[in-house]
């Protein structure tokens, strides 16, 4: 996997005023396995409204690069086909949302989307045990959903150490990430458990250069 390590940039953090001028500096770049992760919030799983299907739409026109779609949503049933359709890439669902996880599952993949299933800080590994044959990815959140730029919750890397091992154990295939404050302390734990995909916003787009910080945070991720 060393080399297949996965950088998903959260459009979150990027000047929206400017949002095809920030998405094309970093697709020109040509800095390799680079995702665009997108939030979508509904104000009541999340407390904000983010990033609709018209935008993700519009994003797909300007761009190449794989669309990680974050379902922060109540009842993402009703959402994973208007955002496979807007051209998601990937679809991921929080399991805290999902009555039914396994029929989502099974919903976003006959969309001939990626399938991912999120972890809150709190929610326990055993919870993607019963679907780890059917999922592309597992996301562990390291910080509460919702706001960029957060603090990173340390005792969620036990957690992530867990996924590891049931991933190799059950189904290899499947991508481990982590999402909330990916930055250049934190991912040397990450990298060391064996995280695949690593979801950063603010230390992107906060400071500095973003291609700068797009190949530190890359470099990082190399053995
Ligand atoms: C948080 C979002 C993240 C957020 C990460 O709810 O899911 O994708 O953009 O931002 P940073 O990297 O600033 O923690
Ligand atoms: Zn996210």
């Amino acid at each position: 996997m060393a080399n297949k390590r996965i950088l998903s940039v959260s459009l979150l953090s990027a000047d929206f005023s400017n949002l095809t001028q920030e998405i094309q500096t970093i697709e020109q770049s040509r800095v390799s396995d680079i995702w665009f992760h997108i939030d979508v919030m509904d104000g009541h799983f999340v407390p904000e409204i983010q990033f609709g299907a018209n935008i993700v739409r519009a994003i797909r026109k300007i761009t190449n690069l794989p669309l990680d779609i974050h379902l922060m949503v109540n009842n993402p049933d009703r959402q994973t086909e208007i955002y496979a359709n807007a051209g998601a890439s990937w679809l991921s669902v929080h399991v805290e949302t999902c009555l039914h996880l396994y029929r989502t599952i099974q919903d976003i993949k006959k969309l001939h989307v990626n399938a991912g299933v999120v972890l809150n800080p709190a929610t326990p590994f055993v919870m993607i045990e019963p679907v780890i044959d059917a999922i592309d990815m597992v996301l562990a959140m390291t910080v509460e959903p919702g706001f960029s730029n957060q603090k990173f919750i340390p005792s969620v890397l036990p957690k992530i150490r867990e996924l590891r091992r049931l991933i190799d154990k059950s189904n290899p295939s499947v991508l481990l990430a982590v999402d909330g404050e990916s930055n250049l302390e934190t991912i040397e734990d990450l990298v060391a458990l064996g995280v695949d995909v690593f979801v950063a916003g603010s230390t992107v787009f906060d400071k500095g250069n973003h291609v700068v910080n797009i190949k530190a945070l890359k470099a990082k991720t190399r053995d």
